[in-house]
């Protein structure tokens, strides 16, 4: 069995993040899709918010399951036995950090953990969460960039702000 652990912040998962969980799930046996509880950010959604937000997105896809994470990606691989890492390639500015954060994560696991990049499918190489939230503050329009339910918790909770 080939697993692979697609970790992120996901405040929230946009349909940029959901298709690259389904193309990962094509690929390998089994995807680990991990919340990272961050302290150096301050989420709009809780870790339970957010994980719940992607076990209702990734319901249908059998082979993909959501979780939390603290603390270091590598610790939590070797915790799960998976040796892959999964990470999106928007463009360009995206590169430099995620080649640094792979060749540290690869270091820190003796070079056992690899990460694979896919690239964003075009349409969503300019979303970001942050993006989401600021156009969910104006109550924007966001069918384009989530689904449905997340749009409607985005309203939600802004209008609670
Ligand atoms: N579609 C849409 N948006 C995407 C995307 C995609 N395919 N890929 C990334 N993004 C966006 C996210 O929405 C997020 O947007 P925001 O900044 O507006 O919130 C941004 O890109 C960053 O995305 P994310 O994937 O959540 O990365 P991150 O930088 O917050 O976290 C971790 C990356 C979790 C892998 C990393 O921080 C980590 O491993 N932390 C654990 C500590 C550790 O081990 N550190 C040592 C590493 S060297």
């Amino acid at each position: 069995m080939k697993s692979a652990i697609y970790p992120g912040t996901f405040d929230p998962m946009t349909y940029g993040h959901l298709d690259i969980i389904k193309r990962a799930a094509n690929i390998f046996d089994n995807v680990v899709v991990s919340v990272l509880d961050n302290k150096e950010k301050t989420p709009l959604f809780s870790v339970s918010e957010r994980v719940n937000i992607l076990k209702e997105a990734t319901k249908d896809i059998p082979n993909v399951s959501v979780e939390s994470f603290s603390g270091l990606l590598i610790d939590y691989c070797k915790e799960r036995g998976i040796y892959v890492i999964v990470r999106g390639l928007r463009a360009v500015t995206d590169f430099e950090y995620e080649l640094q954060m792979s060749q540290m994560n690869r270091k820190l696991s003796d070079h056992k953990v690899d990460t694979v990049f896919f690239n964003t499918t075009l349409k969503y190489s300019y979303l970001s969460s942050s993006s989401v939230k600021q156009i969910a503050q104006f109550h924007g329009d966001l069918k384009a960039f989530v689904p449905d339910f997340v749009a409607d918790l985005l309203y939600e909770r802004y209008k609670n702000k």
